[in-house]
């Protein structure tokens, strides 16, 4: 932990022209700086530097921060790691961490236990496999035989779990381990006062962390009985969790970023083998399809995937889900089929390291035609099927959040199905307008907070009641009605304002005045994120200390920081905001800005009144509801619909005002 005023004194020091400047060639352009993206290969500039305002943006990325985003996304670092190299940079001395507390140090010392125990078990292994008999007639030999060389054998660790029932356990528990640990990782099974190794007569895999420490193990049966599980695991611990683990990745992420590309294969030896034939950047998931957690973890270093099949058909459709979840996390998906039979594994000690590189580079086709390509060959001539053929594509499709991407598949899918772009086009955005009301909150800024509001009160009335839709899209726009009021308070709460009170025009900020309505009518933020900020806000009013964006552009959380950097860098469809349309000056304009901000709060409030009769509705329509329930629901529901009017015709007169 570093303490947070030496994180101010690193924050305000660290000048961010200087820091970027040591990364990517800068050019002054009127009060910013610009130069070419770090984060792509691009040849006109689009990375601009405010120095005034501390922060970056990238256009044709997104990204956007401050000076420990950009440290965190240029270099990977996680935020203290980040804090730390800037500290070291401006010669800012981080005190030692006070010493942890007992609970602190018993979880601390658990986990450390867990990794000294797995990586005396590794060296254990290896030694077997290398220096006793058994491991290397049996163990060794069978790597060998297998086709895997010396060096490559000792690049991952691999070993061997001696067959004897209980060496490992014997070992460790002589020189100290101690035994609830070491069932905690799985390395010993215990049956009453008996104990043995989990692996036994097994050829032993390490399974590394980022950084290199051993979480767990794959072991693999020498045994051919088709009863025997071929693989047994580790156990989840607090130390390996699977659905967020890559197999390969601490020896593959310097290639995945220098070849901005990572290799996905099924099994730790294909893996393996891929290394020996000089490619490097490729990952397993073990076995399994990927998990939302493991696709973040491949985008630390690239945007790009290649899978690598073996040709098994069915094994391929299975795996169509899987890749719909990459695309929709923004990644770019290839796709090599390797010969029938054939997995990178085998297919790579058949053929030269050269043929294999060329075999992937011919073979390989983005996931959408790849698909496209598996599905046509089997409905060829089947009108019906095709019908359902494109909906399966366009769904694919309208999961990828980049338009532009979009775009390319919706042209080259008419052009392949021989239908208008057109018709696949607004397919798509069908589509796309469905995910959105789930909340994933794509596109959310592409239209304006209130068309997206009067779209979806108008929709609720066309609508018979307790419509499951309904309650979904106000979900939707009340991401995006919290959004607009947080952008508010960020953008214009240290802003003074005129109402109306007892004693007259008041002056009071705009923090002030969001703050006392939504406590009046005890209103709360959904999102965390914006939660987390207006608590930031309301004890800057306690303190008496009013915001500007600036302030937290400096705050110790990146993801407030990204926020307000979007909000500070995107040209934002203000809506209704007169602010930005008639660029007025909001010191002088204060009518201006009180209308403004009193349409986010009253659209706030709508937004919320809407919910809770949502919500009514919702309990009105459940089954076997006592009477009297039913009764308080229906005075609720009349009450919150008069407030709703209401709130509708202020929200009208200050639109008229305007
Ligand atoms: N796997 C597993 N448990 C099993 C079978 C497979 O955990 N009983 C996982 C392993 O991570 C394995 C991957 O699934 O690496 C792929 O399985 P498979 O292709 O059967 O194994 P390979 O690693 O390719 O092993 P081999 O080449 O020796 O067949
Ligand atoms: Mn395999």
């Amino acid at each position: 932990m570093i303490p947070p005023h030496i994180i101010d004194d690193i924050l305000s020091t660290a000048r961010i022209e200087e820091v970027i400047g040591q990364f990517v060639n800068l050019k002054r352009a009127g009060s910013n700086l610009k130069g070419l993206s770090p984060f792509t290969d691009e040849k006109t500039p689009s990375f601009v530097v405010s120095p005034a305002k501390q922060i970056f943006k990238c256009f044709s990325t997104g990204k956007g921060g401050n000076v420990v985003s950009f440290l965190m996304e240029k270099e990977h670092y996680s935020y203290p790691e980040a804090l730390k190299w800037l500290a070291d940079k401006y010669n800012i001395e981080i005190p030692e961490d006070k010493p942890p507390t007992p609970e602190e140090l018993a979880a601390i010392s658990e986990r450390e236990s867990l990794y000294i125990i797995n990586e005396f078990a590794k060296n254990h292994f290896k030694h077997n496999l290398h220096e006793t008999e058994e491991g290397s007639s049996i163990g060794l030999s069978y790597f060998l035989e297998r086709g895997f060389r010396k060096d490559i054998i000792e690049k991952f660790d691999l070993g061997y779990c001696l067959n004897s029932g209980d060496d490992l356990t014997k070992h460790a528990l002589e020189k100290g381990y101690r035994l609830p640990y070491l069932e905690t990782v799985g390395l010993t099974k215990s049956k009453e006062d008996r104990h043995f190794d989990f692996f036994r007569g097994r050829v032993m895999f390490p399974i590394h962390s980022v950084t290199g420490r051993v979480l767990g193990f794959g072991g693999r049966t020498l045994l051919v009985d088709k009863k025997i599980a071929k693989y047994f695991n580790s156990p989840e611990s607090i130390i390996y969790n699977k659905s967020e683990i890559l197999y390969g990745l601490y020896f593959a992420k310097g290639d995945i970023v220098k070849y901005d590309n990572c290799y996905l294969v099924e099994g730790y030896t294909d893996v393996i083998s891929m290394h020996q034939a000089g490619i490097q950047n490729v990952v397993s998931s073990s076995g399994t399809s990927l998990t939302v957690d493991q696709i973040k973890l491949i985008r630390r270093y690239t945007n790009n995937v290649t899978i690598l099949y073996d040709g098994d058909a069915a094994g391929i459709k299975a795996s169509f889900r899987g890749i719909d979840l990459i695309l929709e996390e923004g990644l770019t998906v290839q796709v090599v089929l390797f010969p029938d039979g054939d997995d990178p594994d085998s297919y790579s000690k058949k053929v030269t390291s050269e043929a294999l590189i060329s075999y992937i580079n011919a073979a390989k086709k983005d996931f959408i035609s790849f698909k496209a390509d598996i599905l046509l060959e089997e409905n060829q001539n089947d009108p019906i099927k095709r019908v359902q053929l494109i909906h399966d594509m366009v769904h694919s499709i309208s999961l990828i959040p980049d338009a532009v991407t979009r775009t390319i598949y919706t042209n080259e899918i008419a052009e392949r199905f021989g239908v208008e772009k057109q018709v696949i086009h607004q397919e798509i955005t069908k589509q796309r307008t469905k995910h959105t009301a789930k909340g994933s909150g794509a596109d959310a800024n592409e239209t304006s907070v209130l068309n997206q509001y009067i779209a979806s009160e108008s929709k609720k009335q066309a609508e018979t009641d307790g419509d499951a839709g309904t309650v979904a899209s106000s979900a939707y726009t009340e991401e995006f009605v919290e959004k607009d009021l947080i952008r508010i308070l960020i953008q214009y709460g240290a802003n003074a304002v005129e109402v109306n009170a007892q004693e007259g025009t008041i002056e009071v900020s705009v923090a002030e005045l969001v703050h006392h309505e939504l406590l009046r009518d005890k209103l709360t933020f959904v999102n965390p994120l914006y939660t987390e900020v207006f608590q930031m806000i309301v004890e800057g009013l306690e303190k008496k200390e009013l915001y500007k964006s600036s302030y937290f552009l400096k705050v110790h959380n990146p993801q407030v920081v990204s926020l307000v950097t979007e909000f500070e860098t995107s040209n934002y469809d203000l809506s209704y905001n007169w602010l930005n349309r008639y660029n007025i000056d909001v010191n002088t304009e204060l009518d201006k800005l009180r209308n403004a901000v009193m349409q986010s709060i009253y659209v706030f409030k709508l937004i919320k009144i809407s919910r809770l009769i949502d919500g009514i509705r919702e309990e009105l329509g459940v089954e076997n509801i006592a009477a009297e329930r039913i009764e308080e629901l229906l005075v609720d529901q009349v009450i919150y619909e008069k407030i709703k009017i209401s709130l509708a015709a202020q929200l009208g007169r200050t639109m008229n005002n305007a």
